[in-house]
């Protein structure tokens, strides 16, 4: 795809999320085991990665792992915390020499031990770019995150920092993992499902959502400037009517 005639360079979406789902039925479709499925999804990040960062997409976010995949049978959990494992060993170097950031959500302190240490060495490692940031959703979930974010907030009531009228919507955002960092523009979910699976719920409260029916180990380049040229053509109002947009 020619993208300098197709894509509006200058209205790119900063940060662009994605719920990458289907890895376990693309499998199934090959007659294979649903881990294999999940390890064709790492080339698909590859290549999301790569079309983002020529659009000049600043922020990433990808749902990696949400806090009830736990449930899954134990083996799959195993092989998604070993493949998680060795991407990130692997991968780092390359992230690193093309101006990646590594940043991760979620309650980290629940994931094995070498998933968080190789994970805390590779966001230490590429602390420093600024070409793209990657943020990868670690068991995480969104009931999670704004039940801690309340948490602390009733200790700053508690120890006097703050009374209630001091709860406004910035302090609440300052609480939440993606700080400082903008709403996702658009949301992408692979897949044919249409759920946000307790992800991002504060932070995409005015987030366009694209749904595609192709499965994540399937999602190529092209599927991201499409979902980005879609994005261009619709309207954000922000509860405002058309005419007062122009
Ligand atoms: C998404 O693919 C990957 C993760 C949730 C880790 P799935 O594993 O959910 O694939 P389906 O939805 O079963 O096809
Ligand atoms: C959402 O996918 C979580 C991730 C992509 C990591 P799931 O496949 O787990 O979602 P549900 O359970 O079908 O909603
Ligand atoms: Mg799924």
């Amino acid at each position: 795809m020619n993208i300098e005639t197709t894509i509006d360079l200058t209205k790119v979406p900063q940060h662009v999320a994605l719920i990458m789902d289907g890895n376990g039925r693309w499998a199934k479709k090959q007659g294979q085991e649903r881990l294999f499925g999940h390890s064709i999804g790492v080339e698909a990040i590859r290549g999301t990665l790569k079309a983002a960062t020529r659009i000049g997409v600043k922020y990433l976010t990808f749902y990696a792992f949400s806090t009830e995949n736990w449930s899954r049978p134990q083996a799959e959990v195993d092989g998604l915390m070993n493949l998680m494992v060795k991407t990130i060993a692997s991968e780092v170097d390359e992230l690193n020499t093309n101006g990646v950031r590594l940043i991760s959500i979620g309650d980290i302190q629940g994931l094995p031990a070498d998933c968080r240490e190789e994970l805390e060495a590779a966001i230490d490692k590429t602390k420093e770019n600024d070409t793209i940031n990657v943020i990868l959703a670690l068991n995480y979930s969104s009931k999670w995150e704004i039940t801690q974010a309340m948490k602390k907030i009733a200790a700053k009531i508690e120890n006097g920092t703050i009374d209630s009228e001091g709860i406004t919507e910035e302090l609440i955002s300052n609480e939440m993992c993606l700080q400082n960092i903008p709403d996702p523009e658009l949301l992408i979910r692979t897949s044919g499902e249409q759920r946000l699976s307790n992800f991002l719920l504060w932070q995409c409260a005015y987030t366009e959502f694209y749904f595609t029916d192709v499965l994540w180990p399937d999602f190529k380049e092209n599927d991201l400037y499409q979902a980005v040229i879609n994005y261009q053509h619709r309207e954000r109002r922000f509860g405002k009517v058309s005419e007062q947009l122009i």
